[in-house]
């Protein structure tokens, strides 16, 4: 059967990986990649055509293509929600992509996510548009998750977490549910939060220490 055509927004090396993840595992063949005129400096990468995104409806019109934005988590996610919806106003579907290792009991499941390897999204999970959750993430029972979220490997949610917008979560945090972390929340790597976070609050754990007079090999 053939393939459903796309076009990948974005010259990242996300954008490449999403690419090939997409061959890989799923029915949307990419066809080409989009960029905003300004950035726009060759006809080829990756061994596909370049277009502007001025001209996406003359090349790649909407009934025949969706779009997979292939952008990460720059400015607190706003240059992806801004690609998102700048795409979405000249009438396209926006791609998502579901590794086929995802366990998932969603409830709802909106726009354009892309989810990566062996993440959980446990029972009844309602999961808005425009979010990408990395390998291992686990987010528990009953979490509702917002819009143009990032989780990075290892996110975990405790049941009935409620993540508004734009928030970053870095390798391994872990949010005690039923808590709220409030839009555009940094939360870093490694950290334990136990509460509701501030709304643009920065969370970071404690620094792990060198103990500079030890040998690990005087000790294992
Ligand atoms: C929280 C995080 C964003 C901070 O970034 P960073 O590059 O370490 O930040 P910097 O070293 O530039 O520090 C910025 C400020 O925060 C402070 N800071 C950073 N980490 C801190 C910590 N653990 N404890 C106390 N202060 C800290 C610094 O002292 C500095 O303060 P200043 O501006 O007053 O000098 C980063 O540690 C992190 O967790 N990134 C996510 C990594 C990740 O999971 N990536 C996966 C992507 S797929």
């Amino acid at each position: 059967m053939a393939k459903k055509k796309c076009v990948m927004f974005g010259l990242t090396t996300f954008a490449q990986m999403l690419r090939v993840y997409m061959e890989r595992y799923s029915d949307v063949e990419v066809e080409a990649y989009i960029v905003d005129a300004q950035y726009k400096n060759s006809d080829e990468f990756d061994g596909l055509p370049v277009e502007a995104f001025e001209n996406i409806e003359k090349v790649y019109p909407a009934d025949q293509y969706s779009v997979i934005i292939g952008l990460g988590y720059s400015k607190m996610n706003d240059l992806r929600k801004q690609k998102f919806l700048q795409v979405k106003e000249k009438g396209y579907v926006i791609q998502g992509f579901i590794h086929p290792s995802v366990i998932e009991s969603m409830k709802e499941c909106g726009e354009g996510n892309i989810i990566f390897e062996g993440a959980v999204l446990g029972y009844n999970v309602k999961l808005g548009n425009g979010n990408i959750i990395w390998n291992g993430c686990n987010i528990s029972h009953e979490s509702v998750i917002g819009d143009f979220n990032h989780f990075s490997a290892g996110t975990t949610l405790g049941g009935k977490t409620v993540v508004e917008n734009n928030c970053f979560f870095g390798m391994n945090s872990v949010i005690r549910g039923p808590k709220t972390v409030a839009d555009y929340t940094l939360v870093g790597a490694g950290c334990y939060i136990s509460d509701n976070t501030e709304p643009y609050g920065v969370y970071v754990p404690a620094r792990s220490v060198h103990l500079e007079n030890k040998k690990s090999t005087d000790m294992m």
